[in-house]
């Protein structure tokens, strides 16, 4: 499985790919603003940074505009992978991005019938929104495990980019379900490494290591 870091925060994303985790990166309107940064700008370091897709959002509503601001900011690198929402027009958008030889990103992604439809319209990338469907007491990961078995029923090449991801379970569960991409926020990312038995049996190899007053190094 692939590992996009879901932020717009260049020191963050440098981080964790000097440790070979970072395959992409996800931004959208909110993560730029909270980054404070010009989005052609921080998208433009993000991109010659990473190798991988770096998904950077559309905010125009209508099909027209959308392609417009979509061909804008696939200017800024090749990587770039035009984030647009999973709407009619979102689509439409889609389709036209990727008739320019563009990777498209359709978020936004809720309930399996919009997956089939990004699918349809060529998207390179379906982010369906764990979390958020979490939040109102659905299964965000039921989403993930139907989109994987209704690609696979028909071949589509589109790659469930698992998104909207809170913890370090998700992260597993998606892995086990077959999602090609999750793309998680830095912490949650880190999370990953933790576990209670790992902290005691480095304390306990600790506490014995300093009772031999040996040193590896002098
Ligand atoms: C995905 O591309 C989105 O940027 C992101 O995963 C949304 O996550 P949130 O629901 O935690 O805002």
């Amino acid at each position: 499985m692939k590992f996009f870091v879901d932020t717009a925060d260049v020191a963050a994303i440098a981080e964790l790919d000097a440790l070979g985790m970072v395959d992409g990166v996800t931004t959208n309107p909110s993560l730029i603003m909270k980054s404070g940064r010009d989005i052609h700008e921080v998208t433009r370091e993000i991109c010659a940074l990473v190798a991988g897709p770096v998904s950077a959002e559309v905010v125009a509503t209508e099909a027209d505009a959308m392609i417009r601001e979509g061909r804008r900011l696939a200017e800024i690198a090749d990587n770039i992978a035009v984030k647009v929402p999973m709407t009619w027009d979102g689509l439409k958008a889609c389709r036209a991005l990727r008739n320019d030889g563009c990777m498209v990103n359709v978020t936004l992604c809720f309930s399996t019938n919009q997956a089939l439809l990004a699918a349809k319209a060529g998207a390179s990338f379906i982010s369906p929104f764990i979390g958020r469907l979490d939040d109102i007491n659905l299964d965000g990961l039921q989403l993930i495990g139907d989109i994987r078995i209704i690609y696979d029923n028909y071949g589509f090449e589109t790659e469930v980019l698992a998104a909207s991801i809170r913890s370090a379970n998700h992260i597993a569960e998606c892995a086990k379900l077959g999602a090609d991409v999750a793309t998680a926020p830095p912490d949650v990312i880190r999370k990953l490494v933790q576990h209670p038995l790992t902290d005691r049996g480095m304390d306990a190899f600790l506490a014995d290591w300093a009772k031999t007053g040996q040193r590896i190094v002098a």
